[in-house]
């Protein structure tokens, strides 16, 4: 199938952080560690998660994780559509006033859930979403690389229609971010998520610092300790 080339993410003053994973990877955790090395170091942070970002998203949300079954297609429309509003409303205003946004989840989440665990195409998911946010897509995108079986340890019991689905599932989602990153690694940031959260919010704080060193002395919170073992995305598997 061909593939799209990646458009020009349209110019802004901020920076765009999303991290990205299988259920139960540590997500919220490395976010919240990030917002709170960044506002140490004096910058504005928005901290934001798809879907539910916004009160629209929020109502999104209920429906998509909490309903009955929602057929594929109606779930990957929903998911861009709580997407849409949140670019336009939280995310795209705070990067063009110079804030850090960093998200839990964005458009690479429905590529992994709904193009390859889902089987729709990656292209036409892929571009639904580029549709809804008019082409913004993460300066940079962590991938907190977790197996099924680890996920699912991780996430001590099942909260969401998503998590319910089983371990193939969850697999196929993994691979799905793993083909991602493999495809573009100049835009990712690949962690192996069973380490330690204070090392690997390190591994985050040295690439944001190699890649916007205007960001200045990043911080990161959390004592010394080994260093995170970086992975690129050909040995995430
Ligand atoms: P998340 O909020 O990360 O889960 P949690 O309840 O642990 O905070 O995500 C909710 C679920 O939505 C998760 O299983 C992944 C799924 N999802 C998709 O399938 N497609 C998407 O585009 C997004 C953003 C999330």
């Amino acid at each position: 199938m061909p593939t799209t080339p990646t458009p020009p993410t349209p110019g802004h003053a901020g920076l765009f952080v999303a991290f990205e994973g299988g259920d139960g990877a540590g997500k919220s955790t490395q976010a919240r560690l990030l917002r709170d090395t960044l506002e140490a170091a004096g910058h504005e942070v928005v901290l934001t998660r798809e879907p539910g970002g916004t009160e629209l998203g929020a109502a999104i949300r209920q429906v998509l994780l909490h309903g009955d079954h929602v057929a594929p297609r109606a779930e990957a429309l929903l998911f861009a559509a709580d997407r849409a509003h949140h670019v336009a409303t939280v995310v795209r205003p705070a990067l063009e006033r110079g804030a850090v946004v960093l998200t839990d989840r964005y458009l690479d989440s429905s590529v992994a859930y709904q193009g390859q665990a889902r089987a729709l195409s990656h292209e036409d998911i892929r571009n639904i979403s580029l549709w809804a946010t008019e082409g913004l897509l993460p300066d940079l995108t962590v991938l907190l690389d977790v197996s099924a079986a680890q996920g699912r340890a991780r996430r001590e019991g099942v909260h969401d229609r998503l998590e319910r689905e089983d371990d193939a599932f969850h697999e196929a989602v993994r691979q799905g971010f793993v083909l991602l990153a493999e495809r573009e690694p100049e835009r990712y940031l690949v962690l192996d998520a069973a380490g330690d959260p204070a090392v690997l919010h390190r591994a985050v704080c040295r690439e944001l610092a190699s890649r916007r060193p205007d960001l200045g002395a990043l911080v990161p919170a959390g004592g010394e300790g080994p260093e995170a073992g970086q992975r690129v995305a050909g040995e995430a598997r």
